[in-house]
This record gives C-alpha cells, sequence and structure tokens, in this order.
C-alpha cells in the first residue's frame, strides 16, 4: 500500500516540485475528455490530482474507473495549476498533484446522498448512514472544535489543581427531575440500577472525601422527550469544589468560558460576567435564559389597562392576571392579518388565550396609538403606555393579558421570535449573562406543595436559613420564622444569547438543614432514608462547605459551531423520537436475555393463548 506523506489540506505553493503520496475519498470526478481530475478528500481538505494519458496512460486508465467515495491512494508529483484555473476558496488551490500511480484502496457502493448537497438531504436519511454524513467538512468542523473545547476544558482544570474523576454509571437514582432510565440487575432479581441524570451525589461525596476540587467530563442520561437543544443521552463538564462560596465558582466558571471562547473562536468575553436577578430576568425578559442580544424588554401595564375599557383587559386584572406587553420596534411591517394569525398563533401555541396589539404612529405632530385595541385606551393612557415603552413611530405594541407566569411563558418565546424576524441582533455576537439570586422553591399549583427551582441539595442564603420550618422552631439558633416560598436560594445559571449553558449552586452540607428540605419537598422520611439515606449518612461524617456546577457540552459546542440543532454537535445522536437510526436501537431482545433478567414483556405475560392456558 501507498502510505501518505501528506493530508489532503495541507499542500501549498512552496511545495511544488514535490514528491507525494496522499490517501482519501474521491470527493468528485471530472473527465475532460483528455484529462481527468480527482478531488481527493480526507478530514483536513482537499486536493485535485489530475491524470494525464500523455505521460501516465496506466493511472489514466486506472482514474477512470473510480467512483464516488472509492479509497485511493496516489504518488505524483506536485505542480503549480495551469494559469486561470487556481481556486481561491480552497486552501490548495493553487495546486495540483500529477498522478504517476493510482492505487484503489476500497471501492464504495453509491452513497444514498452526496457529500455537498447533504444540507438539502432529509435528516433521517442522514442519521441511517451517519458514517457518510460525518464525512462533511461541516460535521468534521462540529467533530474537531468538540474534541477542541474538551481538551481546553482539561487542561483548564488541570492547571488549577482538579482532578478528574470517573463516577459510576450503573448508579442509584439520584432525582434531577427528570425520568430515569432503568437497567435490570442480573444478579439481584427485581432490582434495577439507574444511569445517572447527573453526577450530583457522587461528586458531594467527592468533597466528604477530601478530593477538595473536581472536574468530570461526563455523559447523562435523562428519560424525556428530546428537542432542538435536548438530548437524553447528553454531556456535561461537571465540577464540584470544597471551602468555597458563589462567587468562586463563578470566577472558575466564567475563566473557564473565556478560554473556550478565546481559543475556539477568538472572541474575548469581558469578565466578570454581568449578573441579573431571577426575579429581574421574569420581569424583563418573561424568563430565566434571557437573550440580551437585543432589549425589547416586557413592562407590566396592568395599571393602565385595568383603567381602560377593554373587557378583555379589565376581567383578566380582576382575576388577579396582569396586562404584560412589548414593544417592537418598526413592527408596522406586520399587517393586522400577519399579527391576527401569524403571531397569534404562534403565542396560542405557548398556552396565550389572545394577542392584543395596537400600532404607534405620529398624527398631528404627536405619537399616539392606532388601530387594534388602541379605541380602549384614552388619550392620557395611550401616551403613558408610549412614554413606558419608550415606543416610536412606526412601532408595534402587543399585549398578552394573563395569569403572570401565563402571559411570560407566551410573551418570552414572542420576543425572541420577533427580535428574528425583525433582525434586532448580530447572528455572529455572543452575550453572556448570569442569572443569579433564584428563589430556593417554586410552588406547584398541579402537585399542591413546594418544588425545587434546581435541586434539592442546594443551599438557602445563610440570611434565609431561618426561613425553612425547623423541629422545635429553631433554625441555627435562631428562632424559625418558617416562609419557604421567599427563600433566596445559593444557585446560578449561566446564559448565553437565551440557551442556558450552566447551572451550579453551593450545596448544603448540614444533614439536618438538607433533611428540612427533604421534609418541605414533602419526601417523606421513610423515602428519603431509602432514596438519600447513604447521601445524609456521608453528609454527617464532616462534610465541607462546598458548591459547583455543571455545563451542557453540547450546548455549548451548539453554540461554537452556530447550530440550533444538538444533533449536529454529536456524532452518534438519537431522533426527536428518541431512536438510534444508525443501529436500529431500541430494539427487542432475545428471550433468553430476558430471562435471565426475570423480565417479562407485555407481548409475552399478555398472550391470549398464555391466558387460556392459566386458566385451565
Ligand atoms: P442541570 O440539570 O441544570 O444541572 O444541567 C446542567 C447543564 O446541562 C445541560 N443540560 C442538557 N443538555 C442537553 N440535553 C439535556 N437533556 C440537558 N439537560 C441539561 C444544560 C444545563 O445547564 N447536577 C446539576 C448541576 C450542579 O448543580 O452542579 C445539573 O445537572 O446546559
Ligand atoms: P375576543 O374578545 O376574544 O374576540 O378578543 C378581542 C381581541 O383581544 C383579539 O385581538 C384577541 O386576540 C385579544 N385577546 C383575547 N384574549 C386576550 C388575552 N388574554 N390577552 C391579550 N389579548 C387577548
Amino acid at each position: 500500500m501507498l502510505k501518505r506523506t501528506h493530508n489532503c489540506g495541507q499542500l501549498r505553493l512552496d511545495d511544488a516540485g514535490k514528491k507525494v503520496i496522499l490517501a482519501g475519498w474521491v470527493h468528485s470526478y471530472r473527465d475532460h475528455g483528455n484529462l481527468v481530475f480527482i478531488d481527493l478528500r480526507d478530514r483536513e481538505g482537499l486536493t485535485q490530482l489530475v491524470f494525464d494519458p500523455e505521460t501516465q496512460p496506466q493511472a489514466h486508465e486506472l482514474a477512470g474507473t473510480v467512483r464516488c467515495e472509492w479509497v485511493i491512494a496516489a504518488k505524483g508529483l506536485v505542480q503549480l495549476r495551469t494559469e486561470g484555473m487556481e481556486n481561491p476558496k480552497l486552501p490548495t488551490g493553487q495546486i495540483e498533484v500529477a498522478v504517476e500511480e493510482l492505487q484503489i484502496l476500497n471501492v464504495s457502493k453509491t452513497p444514498p446522498f452526496e457529500i455537498d448537497s447533504a444540507e438539502k438531504t432529509n435528516e433521517e436519511i442522514r442519521l441511517t448512514s451517519r458514517y457518510i454524513d460525518l464525512r462533511r467538512p461541516e460535521m468534521q468542523h462540529k467533530l474537531r472544535t468538540r474534541h477542541q473545547v474538551t481538551m481546553v476544558v482539561r487542561d483548564y482544570f488541570d492547571q488549577l489543581g482538579f482532578w478528574e474523576i470517573e463516577t459510576p454509571m450503573l448508579a442509584k437514582s439520584t432525582p434531577e427531575g427528570a425520568r430515569d432510565f432503568l437497567v435490570p440487575s442480573r444478579l439481584y432479581k427485581n432490582r434495577f440500577y439507574a444511569l445517572p441524570q447527573s453526577p450530583q451525589l457522587f461528586k458531594q461525596i467527592l468533597m466528604v472525601s477530601g478530593v477538595d476540587k473536581y472536574f468530570q467530563i461526563v455523559r447523562c442520561f435523562r428519560d424525556e422527550d428530546p428537542r432542538a437543544d435536548r438530548q437524553a443521552e447528553f454531556t456535561q463538564i461537571d465540577v464540584e469544589m470544597s471551602f468555597v462560596d458563589s462567587n468562586d465558582v463563578i470566577g472558575v466558571s466564567e475563566n473557564l468560558v473565556a478560554r473556550i471562547f478565546k481559543r475556539i473562536l477568538d472572541v474575548d468575553v469581558a469578565v466578570p460576567i454581568r449578573r441579573i436577578s431571577y426575579k429581574e430576568a421574569m420581569a424583563d425578559y418573561g424568563t430565566d435564559r434571557p437573550d440580551l442580544r437585543f432589549d425589547m424588554k416586557l413592562k407590566d401595564v396592568s395599571d393602565i389597562a385595568k383603567q381602560s375599557s377593554f373587557k378583555v383587559f379589565t376581567s383578566v386584572i380582576e382575576n388577579a392576571g396582569i396586562v404584560k406587553g412589548l414593544c417592537a420596534p418598526n413592527g408596522e411591517k406586520y399587517s393586522r392579518s400577519d399579527i391576527e394569525k401569524t403571531l397569534t398563533s404562534f403565542v396560542a401555541d405557548y398556552g396565550a388565550k389572545g394577542l392584543a396589539w395596537s400600532k404607534v404612529k405620529t398624527e398631528n405632530d404627536k405619537l399616539s396609538l392606532l388601530s387594534g385595541c388602541a379605541k380602549f385606551f384614552s388619550p392620557e393612557a395611550q401616551q403613558q403606555i408610549i412614554e413606558l415603552f419608550e415606543a416610536k413611530d412606526g412601532d408595534l405594541l402587543l399585549f398578552v393579558a394573563d395569569k403572570e407566569a401565563a402571559a411570560n411563558k407566551a410573551l418570552a418565546p414572542l420576543r425572541c421570535k420577533l427580535a428574528r424576524d425583525l433582525k434586532l441582533y448580530d447572528k455572529e455576537h455572543f452575550e453572556f449573562v448570569w442569572v443569579v439570586d433564584f428563589p430556593l422553591f417554586e410552588w406547584s399549583e398541579d402537585q399542591k406543595r413546594y418544588d425545587s427551582l434546581h435541586h434539592p441539595f442546594t443551599s438557602p442564603i445563610e440570611e434565609d436559613m431561618d426561613k425553612l420550618p425547623a423541629e422545635g422552631g429553631f433554625a441555627g439558633g435562631r428562632r424559625c420564622r418558617p416562609d419557604p416560598a421567599n427563600i433566596c436560594s445559593q444557585a446560578y445559571d449561566i446564559v448565553v444569547n437565551g440557551s442556558e449553558i450552566a447551572g451550579g449552586s453551593i450545596r448544603i452540607h448540614n444533614p439536618k438543614v438538607q433533611q428540612k428540605v427533604f421534609d418541605l419537598l414533602n419526601i417523606s422520611r421513610d423515602q428519603a432514608q431509602q432514596q438519600f439515606g447513604f447521601f445524609l449518612k456521608a453528609l454527617g461524617y464532616g462534610a465541607p462547605p462546598h458548591g459547583g456546577i455543571a455545563f451542557g457540552l453540547d450546548r455549548l459546542v451548539m453554540l461554537l459551531t452556530g447550530t440550533e440543532n444538538i444533533r449536529d454537535v454529536i456524532a452518534f445522536p438519537k431522533t426527536q423520537r428518541g431512536q438510534c437510526l444508525l443501529t436500529d436501537a431500541p430494539s427487542e431482545v432475545d428471550q433468553k436475555q430476558l430471562d435471565e433478567l426475570n423480565l417479562r414483556t407485555q407481548r409475552h405475560s399478555h398472550k391470549p393463548s398464555q391466558k387460556t392456558n392459566e386458566q385451565k
């Protein structure tokens, strides 16, 4: 076999005159009657091979037999391309290799799609033949970027004295809010392992073990429906540190983010990254992961709206709802039917019952509201609205009246959609923000109980410890004033362009406080003992104060490579329906395997014939 001397992206003008051997895949083939040209591809690039029947008849003849995606090796002389034939778009575009010897290393069936037109190919076809799909330069760029990010991460944490420690994949289920993937145990009948939703408890136990600084690039599993930025199987950069406060974890994290963006994209991230409170994020943007590349803040107009004659608004306010809205700059380009059909159905998908609107226009040298719901507002009220939004001629005001959470749920995505449609931001720009001061709990109306906003191991701020209900009425020596709804947590999330790329917190390290949180979450003592007994026990043996964070590696790479599809940054992803189309997982298994695990599938247990037999 000819052994390659260079890769396909390497040769330049300076290499002219060298004898080289290249190997790769036939990207394209052109027969110009006399000369044959092949673009040879490997992960580093493309190089043009030329076959001349006059000088190398044997190689030329063999070249005539090759097809796209065949694997070949070619030996030849690097030469300048004929004048006018250079390709300035290719780094190797000045040269070509005049082939003297050609070897066919392997043939290929006709691929199910062409590498160059894969973008237009249905994703299912691409995922089924993922090995072809991954040959595309765009995909190789994403794989390479992901590799580079992990190298920066390992190097960064190593320099800071962190140890990378693996935690079990076959574990006991620890709740992170999603459903577990279960693995039946063969040796212990009727018992199950759970694949980790995250290594949360293990990394905390490592702090109890004195590890001090831990990180891990780790696979996590959550049995929930995949979405554009969510996979059931995804990767975290997981971090935990001892004797730290939230500023320490935030500092280590933002310097990591800055280093990654610098190394990968040469983008400077200004640290410290700004912080906004959860309250401010919800009020101004309707979400705890705000996209700050553009302004367009939401405003509560309830005070003005309650004096209007618009029944839709007044009745919602009377029923403890609010009227909230936004002002889309130059939104007048949306026609009445755009608003009443497209935008209204957009918010309806997020549960909004309607979308009220009005345009802002200059009339008699004065800005006023025009059309839509303008008629329900007095001239004074109109002016108040215009001032509140600092609205300008040509702007469009949009309002949703509902309970606060419901209004936010619809307006937050509407804000992002409008900004995209109206091109209010530069797609290449990154806007980072820490969201801090989260409440520890949120009230779940469905379940009529409190839920953790992050996870149950997140610590309240010191000042709010006494707002936890306590046994005996005392909390840490202070009299207890139970007020769970108003406990502020020591959690922090980092958000980039509306995507939550990491979240973490300072943890509870006192087993009594941890027990109180479980109590508040309505986790019974028995249940807590059964699920977390091992963890509570560990906390009782000298747990240091500690905290940490986890980054979504896939989401980081999505941002760095400019894709909105998480499957693009995972070599072998699952579809929206949780399937691996390449291997056809999940699949059925042998009866023998099931028997060993003492499992019966429905198909086997509910066979009508079996039932009849049993009844006999
Ligand atoms: P959390 O659940 O917020 O925290 O996860 C941390 C980060 O992981 C990413 N992420 C996901 N990425 C792709 N697909 C998913 N299904 C998915 N779920 C989460 C997000 C998120 O910010 N143990 C805690 C961290 C800690 O407290 O230290 C945890 O797992 O980018
Ligand atoms: P209706 O009275 O339902 O015909 O609605 C009159 C106008 O008010 C329509 O433009 C609706 O889209 C809008 N509307 C209805 N309900 C709401 C709501 N909850 N919030 C905002 N606008 C609404």
